[in-house]
């Protein structure tokens, strides 16, 4: 298994104080920036761009930049978010008329890429492209917006993501995104995670180093 790693999403952040929140959650344990891109076609809210991901660069956040795009179509956001500086970027197979193409274009790009699951999308989009995936994205939400429930349905669907993981003897993150807290983060490692996207859960907390101590132990356990 991979290292553990604590990815805040930066949806539950203070965006009028952004580099400061991103700083603040770095120093405070935090291992991966999580960077949720919604453009109210292929999900009904409205986030950041490609330009906010330059921004922080330039304000010198040298930690990975965890892009999860949910957006439609997705190639040219995909070119743009190389170029401003994103180490993984993820894209829902639905939202590509060409999921093969528009993985190798982010693999082209020297970038990590992957593929996120909807709850209810099933994982045979991965059949034919387990050899360019960096990383699975299960959602334990219904996407567009951050403070809401896991869905439990979803520990299964991370028994599955593992196995196929397991069986491809390649390195691929697990990563879930969607209501996880410190009251269920154990059993979503139990399930097979590695990679834990977590919003309100720390920006809705005073001390994000006790928070994030805090599901680091849970997972630990
Ligand atoms: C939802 C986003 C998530 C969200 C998670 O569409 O992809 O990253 O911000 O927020 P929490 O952890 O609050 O469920
Ligand atoms: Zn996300």
């Amino acid at each position: 298994m991979l290292p553990d790693l604590i990815a805040p999403s930066i949806l539950s952040a203070d965006f009028a104080r952004l580099g400061e929140e991103v700083d603040n959650v770095l120093a405070a344990g935090a291992d991966v920036v999580h960077f949720d891109v919604m453009d109210n076609h292929y999900v009904p809210n409205l986030t950041i761009g490609p330009m906010v991901c330059e921004a922080l660069r330039k304000h010198g956040v040298t930690a990975p930049i965890d892009v999860h795009l949910m957006v439609k179509p997705v190639d040219d956001l995909i070119r743009m978010f190389i170029d401003a500086g994103a180490t993984y970027i993820t894209f829902h197979p639905e939202a590509s008329e060409h999921i093969d193409r528009s993985l190798q274009l982010i693999k082209d790009g020297g970038c990590q890429a992957g593929l996120v699951f909807n709850p209810a999308t099933p994982l045979h989009h991965l059949d034919y492209v387990m050899d360019r995936i960096d990383m699975i994205l299960l959602m334990s939400v219904n996407p567009g917006f951050g403070g809401q429930k896991f869905i439990p349905g979803t520990l299964d669907k991370l028994r599955e993501a593992r196995r196929r993981i397991e069986a491809s003897k390649r390195t691929i993150r697990l990563e879930i995104d969607g209501g996880v807290k410190v009251d269920n983060i154990r059993e979503i490692a139990a399930a097979g995670a590695d990679t834990f996207v977590a919003g309100s859960a720390i920006f809705n907390t005073e001390d994000y180093a006790a928070t994030i101590a805090a599901l680091r132990e849970q997972i630990a356990l």
